[in-house]
């Protein structure tokens, strides 16, 4: 099968590539290359590449052609730069679905759309999001990814588009952007640098492995029914707690650990009921807590010179607006 994957320099979108090519489908990549696309993420993988925006329709259309499917992970993802600048969100997560679907729709190709736990919002203690709760987004990011959910409904709806979503939480593993808590905070440690928790830390997150992450989307883009929704979920932890697993694993001084000024609107919990996509066949093959933070760490460590020209350059302007006044 010939695939498009737009986002696929990013960090779950070069792991979905890298699955389809080792599988021998053929994988078509569109990506805008902003901040967090590298094609570096790529090397040595089988894969076509075009350079253009999802909310171009003359960019899709070229990428497009031949494509059975597509998979969107073409995004901006990050909730703290949606706090300092929201537009560029409605532009990519909104706009950018509404033209790949309108591209599907001509073209009749299948079409997953890779969302996120966070369109849910915050969750009381022992309670976990079904794929038909109510949407209560709370930051600028989510509110984008939950409106780009709506159109993939409405395009199924309206004009018959074989559209489905997945929902997944907190993803890890090798080459994610270093803006994100855990590759934030270990090449933080590696550096010796402070680690900036938010708040009191006991926030909660469910931690899926990328290529777990990637599994799903794969079985849902052969097997999932158009217009469902499948939650792909992970394992829970606070953030304190993943903050000490960080600070064991690299062998810095627990000083490093800063609690700092919350985020605005910070969700404090997380949690997905994914018995849904457990029936399609799906189950994570990677544990989080037993080996799968050790594994990224000791990728981390391995892979300086991946993360090292990244943390120059445009990263240190978004750094010092985000955290120079929180660590002052
Ligand atoms: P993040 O990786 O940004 O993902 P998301 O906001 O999508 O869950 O953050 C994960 C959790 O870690 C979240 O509760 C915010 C917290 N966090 C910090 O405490 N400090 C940080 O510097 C970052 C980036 C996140």
């Amino acid at each position: 099968m010939r695939v498009l994957v737009t986002g696929g320099a990013g960090f779950i979108g070069s792991h979905f590539v890298k699955r389809l090519a080792a599988k021998g489908d053929e994988a078509v990549v569109l990506d805008r290359l902003t901040y967090s696309g590298n094609r570096a993420n790529l090397e040595g993988v089988e894969h076509e590449f075009h350079h253009g925006d999802i909310a171009d329709p003359e960019a899709v259309a070229a990428a497009g052609t031949g494509c059975a499917a597509v998979a969107n992970f073409a995004a901006e993802t990050h909730v703290d730069r949606s706090i300092l600048g929201p537009r560029e969100f409605v532009h990519t997560d909104v706009l950018g679905t509404q033209t790949l679907l309108e591209w599907a729709r001509e073209s009749g190709a299948r079409y997953v759309q890779v969302s996120t736990d966070e369109v849910y919002g915050d969750l009381e203690p022992n309670i976990r999001s079904r794929e038909d709760d109510p949407l209560r987004p709370s930051s600028p990011y989510a509110a984008a990814k939950a409106a780009g959910d709506l159109q993939v409904l409405a395009y199924v709806r309206t004009y018959g588009v074989r559209a489905s979503i997945t929902r997944g939480a907190n993803t890890f593993g090798s080459h994610q952007y270093p803006e994100k808590l855990i590759p934030l905070f270990v090449t933080n440690a590696l550096e010796g640098l402070e680690l900036p928790v938010y708040g009191d830390g006991k926030q909660v997150r469910e931690w899926l492995h990328a290529d777990d992450h990637c599994a799903a989307i794969e079985l849902v883009l052969r097997d999932g029914e158009p217009g469902e929704v499948y939650n792909v979920g992970g394992e829970e932890f606070e953030n304190i707690e993943v903050t000490h697993r960080i600070v064991e694993l690299t062998g810095v001084d627990a000083g490093l650990i800063r609690h700092v000024e919350d985020r605005a609107g910070h969700d404090r919990r997380y949690a997905l009921d994914d018995a849904k996509l457990r029936t399609l066949g799906w189950s994570p093959r990677h544990s989080f807590g037993e080996t799968g933070l050790t594994e990224t760490v000791e990728w981390y460590r391995a892979n300086r010179d991946w993360w090292e020209p990244i943390k120059s350059g445009e990263y240190r302007e978004y750094y010092e607006r985000q955290y120079a006044h929180r660590l002052a």
